[in-house]
């Protein structure tokens, strides 16, 4: 369920833990196994606890907590824009609308062709860059204007 590769990066994050707290590495494991994964089915959830030595119910509320993890399929290009109120006050709501009427797909959608993804996100930690989108759980964009989010959809249409 897990590759050797996947495996080894788990290990390596969990040099930086104690080995007794293997279970603070599942962030990071669960992050580790959707890049191999298109999305986080529950026996990839179930191996993910297997390794760590956690109850799956324990892995399982990690992954349903956070947003960046995917536990339905998404399309090739996963756009999460933080709807938090200091970004909204910066203009997200505005950048949410547009996105939602460029794709014609509201939060948690695919398009059709299976391009695209939209999600809602909690805050980024770049609050005073946005409106803030994060492309594939691993590009943040800042400062995301209705032109730039133009721009954006266009490069990633090609
Ligand atoms: S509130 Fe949006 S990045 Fe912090």
């Amino acid at each position: 369920m897990l590759s050797q590769s996947a495996l080894s990066r788990i290990d390596r994050e969990l040099t930086k833990y104690p080995s007794d707290q293997k279970q603070s590495a599942v962030m990071s494991a669960l992050a580790i196994a959707q890049d191999e994964h298109p999305h986080l089915t529950t026996e990839v959830l179930d191996a993910v606890a297997a390794y760590l030595g956690m109850a799956p119910i324990a892995v399982y509320e990690v992954a349903t907590f956070y947003t960046m993890y995917d536990l339905e399929p998404v399309g090739k290009h996963k756009l999460c824009i933080c709807t938090n109120l200091p970004c909204v006050l910066s203009g997200a709501g505005e950048a949410a609308a547009h996105l939602k009427k460029k794709l014609g797909i509201d939060f948690g959608g695919t398009t059709a062709d299976g391009k695209f993804t939209l999600k809602e996100g909690e805050c980024f930690g770049a609050c005073g860059d946005a409106p803030v989108v994060l492309h594939n759980n691993k590009k943040m964009l800042v400062e995301m204007s209705p032109e730039k989010i133009d721009a954006l959809l266009t490069e990633l249409s090609r």
